[in-house]
C-alpha cells in the first residue's frame, strides 16, 4: 500500500505555513509522524481537499446544513478557552488551551472519517493521543467511562438556539477506548490551526467509530462510573448506539451502512465498500473480544 507523503500533495503555500505554524507552536519537525500505524490497513493515499474538509461539515451548533458551520462559525471566539478534566480523578484540573497546545506536541495523523450518513473523507489532522492528556490526572479505579462535553454558548452558536439536540453536545467512550493511542485530540488540519467549523480549538477524533462520536469544541472531559447518555442516544436510541463502531454488517434502521461515498472533489465521488472498524481492525478489534457488535451497535 502506498504510503502518504505530506509534501507530495500539499500545496506549497500550505506546506510553508505549516512549517511556520509548527515552529510557532514549538512542534519539533523531527517529531512529526508522516504516517501512523493505521496506514498499514487503510488506503489513506489521497487526502480530501482542504476546501471539502472545511466547507462540508456536521456541526449542529452552527446549523444543520452542510454549509452552515463554515458560513456561521467564522466569528466564533476560541480564546480564552479552558478544558476541565474532572469526575473520578484524584484532583480535577483546568487547562488553558494554549498550555495544552504547547505541552503536547502534535503530529500529523492522516485518518479516515466515516460519517453515519454514508460518506467519508481522508483527513490529515494534527493531533496527539488523548491518553497523554488524560495522564495529566490521576484516574481513580472506579472510572470506567469518559464523557466529553462540547461548549454551550447559544449567544454565539446560532444552532443552539433551537432544540435540535439536547445541548450541550455530549459524547462518550469506554475508558480503554479513550486510552487507545489512535484516539486523538485534534489541534490542527493540513498543518494549520484547526478551523472553527472543524471543532476549534480542540476536538476528539476516534477513527474506527462513526464521525458523530468525535465531539467538537470540547470544554469538559469527565471520568465517570457509568456509561454516559450521549446527545445522539438521547435524540434517537434506536438509531445511535453508544459504541457506534463503523460496521458494514449493522445497518442504520433507515439505510444500509455497507458502502460509502468518498468525498474527493470529483462530481461523482466513488462508492467503496465500508470496512469493519473503518479499516483499523488490526489495531482495535481486541477491545471488543467476546462482545456481540450487533447488539452493541
Ligand atoms: N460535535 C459537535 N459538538 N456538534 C456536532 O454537531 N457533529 C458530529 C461530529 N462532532 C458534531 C460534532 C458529526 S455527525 C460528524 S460526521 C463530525 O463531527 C464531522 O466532523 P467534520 O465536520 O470535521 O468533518
Amino acid at each position: 500500500m502506498k504510503k502518504f507523503k505530506y509534501s507530495e500533495i500539499t500545496p506549497e503555500k500550505i506546506y510553508n505555513n505549516r512549517r511556520t505554524f509548527l515552529k510557532n507552536l514549538g512542534y519539533g519537525i523531527g517529531g512529526i509522524a508522516f504516517a501512523n500505524n493505521a496506514l498499514a490497513n487503510t488506503d489513506l493515499s489521497k487526502p480530501t481537499s482542504y476546501k471539502d474538509i472545511t466547507t462540508y461539515n456536521n456541526y449542529y451548533e452552527f446549523g444543520t446544513s452542510k454549509g452552515d458551520p463554515y458560513k456561521k462559525s467564522q466569528d466564533f471566539k476560541t480564546r480564552p478557552w479552558t478544558v476541565r478534566i474532572e469526575g473520578e480523578v484524584e484532583e480535577p484540573i483546568d487547562l488553558p488551551i494554549d498550555e495544552i497546545l504547547n505541552s503536547f506536541p502534535s503530529e500529523e495523523r492522516v485518518q479516515r472519517l466515516r460519517c453515519v450518513e454514508g460518506w467519508s473523507m481522508i483527513i490529515p489532522w494534527m493531533g496527539f493521543s488523548l491518553s497523554e492528556l488524560l495522564n495529566k490526572v490521576k484516574i481513580k479505579p472506579e472510572a470506567k467511562f469518559v464523557k466529553f462535553e462540547s461548549v454551550y454558548d447559544p449567544e454565539n452558536m446560532v444552532g443552539q438556539r433551537r432544540a435540535v439536540l439536547n445541548w450541550p453536545y455530549v459524547e462518550g467512550l469506554r475508558l480503554d477506548e479513550a486510552m487507545h493511542p489512535l484516539t486523538t485530540v485534534v489541534t490542527g488540519l493540513y498543518g494549520k490551526p484547526l478551523p472553527n467549523q472543524n471543532g476549534a480549538p480542540l476536538r476528539i477524533f476516534i477513527p474506527w467509530k462513526y464521525g458523530f462520536k468525535s465531539g467538537k469544541a470540547i470544554v469538559k472531559i469527565e471520568l465517570v462510573k457509568k456509561m454516559p447518555m450521549t446527545a445522539w442516544m438521547w435524540a434517537s436510541p434506536r438509531e445511535y448506539g453508544f459504541y457506534s463502531n463503523v460496521n458494514p454488517n449493522v445497518n442504520h434502521p433507515r439505510w444500509s451502512q455497507a458502502t460509502e461515498r468518498v468525498i474527493n472533489g470529483e462530481v461523482f465521488s466513488p462508492r467503496v465498500k465500508t470496512l469493519m472498524f473503518n479499516g483499523y481492525g488490526d489495531e482495535v478489534a481486541h477491545l471488543y473480544t467476546g462482545m456481540d457488535l450487533k447488539k452493541n451497535f
